[in-house]
């Protein structure tokens, strides 16, 4: 979920929800905005993506200079008006971020003080709560404190209350929140990405920070009650600016503009100002434990390919989820590495501080340089490859993987390992890759002319070895996320032991096959389920396609690169593949059902 206030604007609906617009990559299922008008809070709600909400306000405007926003990803509760946020009681519109664990409990106690409820969310207990202390007679800021100290769970909340129209009051534990400022006005922000063009200089609330905003101050007090000063930074208002340029799609987009992404983030690497890699000693671990989720998990699994075959070390990579309730046991003064486009994952964050209470060495990879993760780890090294619009990931996964081949290389160095394949891979293969990139992206058009063997399947397989197991993986969950198509990607080894059985004329099999060590161990497999009748789509390489073209029903060509490389190259042919799949069957290739960019709950 996305939340944004601002305080102090003539225009202020216009401005929630252009901040919505901003943060719908956190959440589409249903948006509203609250004003204070005249003292009194007014709302509008809609279910759905943003649109609807727009066309609302348009009809029934909302005056008020003051006014909070939501966009929601649907945790307890259908994504319906009654649900969707604010949230108000009679004097209190909140708007949340985050889960209350203990919500049963407080609805429970709260009804039977006689407060009705209209939805199912765990949010809608908060206005009450603070309404009750703030009949108390306390103060907002500590009416809020003393009610949030019965909340278990994370939050982000901006609140407003009635006859205070000067003022939003905003905190968090657990998930992030910004305050922005401009000459007249002032915002509240889960991520400052949703202030750009607006806010000069923002701060971050620590946790349990309660912040008063006022157009021109801001007062915080922190856990203990005590007033305390938070640092402002300045704003690069370029920093964000991101268009589909003429493309139908924001995906498409970013799928092609990975040369350059690419291309910057070796430059970035390579520039002093960036580059923390020399910090890092490699040579004195023993093992290193890699986190993340989703399409970040992937690139995680790939570098574990990458580091034990070039660097020599030991690699575990783990969902984040997994990781951080199983709490393994962390050797002394050990390595972690946590991945993620956004650096707002809640499970990666929380696996982090889990990691960092073990006292290990905690490494992110992150493409948001203000993010939770980036500013809570030990040595961050930064993907820059631009905001990505597109929910599914595509130019941050290249781009994840460009940052940890650059890891691997100093950790072979300093471990004195894997020179040989160093050797093979010669002074330029950031080069080698980007002119790969570039070449593989040239086949749109073939690659676009096959989605037909798509048409009718309701299920696909990717198979892969070695570092394009992973790639299989994130073909299958491309294919899933965009077309809705069921699909597994599997190791091509595994198949005999169960996959097999799926396999029948209407399955197609997408099969990544680089002319590797491996190969002909991928193609005895592609011949099992050939022999079976499914459809064959093999990416391969020159060679590989000619040597194998026979026993598939099409196949893509890839330009030729080292084996250790390929895993740039094979993502971009499966990314491609996806998309086309997508447009084809008509789905919101940008904002898939269900999915959220950034997911912020556990
Ligand atoms: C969501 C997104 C995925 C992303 C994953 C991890 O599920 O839809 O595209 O890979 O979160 O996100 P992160 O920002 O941590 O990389």
């Amino acid at each position: 979920c996305g939340i944004f206030g601002v305080v102090n604007d003539k225009q202020a609906s216009q401005t929630l929800l252009r901040g919505l617009k901003a943060l719908e990559y956190r959440g589409y299922d249903s948006a509203g905005i609250a004003t204070i008008q005249n003292g009194d809070l007014g709302c509008r709600r809609a279910p759905g993506k943003l649109l609807n909400l727009e066309a609302i306000v348009q009809q029934l405007p909302l005056e008020g200079l003051t006014g909070i926003a939501h966009t929601r990803w649907a945790t307890h509760g259908k994504p319906n008006e009654a649900n969707a946020h604010p949230h108000l009681s009679l004097n209190v519109a909140v708007v949340h971020n985050g889960i209350i664990e203990n919500a049963d409990f407080l609805r429970t106690q709260l009804s039977a003080a006689g407060v009705q409820f209209v939805g199912e969310t765990d949010t809608e207990v908060l206005p009450h709560l603070i309404a009750n202390y703030l009949q108390a007679d306390l103060c907002p800021a500590l009416a809020i404190q003393q009610a949030l100290k019965e909340v278990k769970g994370t939050f982000a909340l901006g609140i407003l209350i009635k006859g205070m129209e000067d003022q939003i009051i905003a905190t968090r534990r657990g998930s992030p929140l910004v305050v922005g400022f401009n000459a007249e006005s002032a915002f509240i922000a889960s991520d400052m990405i949703a202030t750009s063009g607006m806010a000069d200089e923002i701060l971050y609330l620590e946790e349990d920070d309660i912040a008063i905003v006022k157009a021109d101050s801001v007062h915080i007090i922190d856990a203990q009650g005590t007033p305390v000063f938070r640092d402002k930074v300045s704003v690069d208002h370029n920093q964000f600016i991101a268009t589909k340029s003429g493309y139908d799609h924001y995906m498409f987009k970013e799928i092609l503009e990975q040369p350059e992404a690419l291309t910057r983030t070796w430059e970035g690497l390579a520039s002093t100002s960036l580059n923390q890699v020399e910090e890092m000693d490699f040579a004195k671990l023993d093992r290193l434990q890699i986190i993340a989720c989703g399409t970040s998990y992937y690139a995680g699994l790939v570098a574990k390919y990458w580091f034990e075959r070039m660097a020599n070390l030991i690699v575990e990579v783990d969902l984040a989820s997994e990781f951080r309730y199983r709490e393994p046991p962390m050797p002394s003064n050990g390595g972690c590495l946590f991945i993620s486009q956004s650096g707002e994952t809640a499970d990666t964050l929380a696996a982090l501080r889990f990691a960092k209470s073990k006292h290990q060495y905690c490494l992110s990879v992150v493409n948001a340089p203000q993010s939770s993760i980036a500013r809570e780890s030990d040595f961050v090294y930064r993907t820059l490859c631009g905001p990505e619009i597109g929910v599914a990931s595509t130019k941050a996964f290249t781009s994840q993987l460009a940052v940890l081949f650059d890891l691997v290389k100093q950790a072979a160095k300093q471990r004195n390992a894997g020179q040989h394949i160093i050797q093979e891979l010669g002074d330029t293969p950031e080069m080698d890759v980007i002119n790969a990139v570039q070449q593989a992206l040239n086949k749109a058009n073939k690659i676009e002319s096959i989605v037909r063997f798509f048409d009718d399947a309701t299920s696909a397989i990717f198979l892969g070895r070695g570092q394009c197991y992973p790639i299989a993986l994130e073909g299958a969950l491309k294919l899933k996320e965009i077309s809705y198509i069921h699909a597994e990607g599997y190791a091509a080894g595994e198949l005999k032991h169960g996959p097999i059985a799926l396999i029948d004329e209407n399955m197609p099999v997408v099969v990544i096959a680089p002319y590797d060590r491996l190969f002909e161990k991928t193609v005895s497999n592609l011949q099992e389920v050939r022999a079976r009748g499914a459809k064959v789509i093999l990416i391969s390489d020159k060679l590989g396609c000619e040597i194998c073209k026979e026993y598939a029903d099409c196949f893509i060509e890839m330009p030729t690169l080292h084996e250790t490389l390929a895993p740039f190259v094979y993502s971009i042919a499966v990314q491609l593949l996806s998309y086309f799949t997508a447009v084809q069957r008509g789905t919101d290739v940008d904002q898939p059902r269900n999915l959220a960019k950034s997911v912020t709950v556990e």
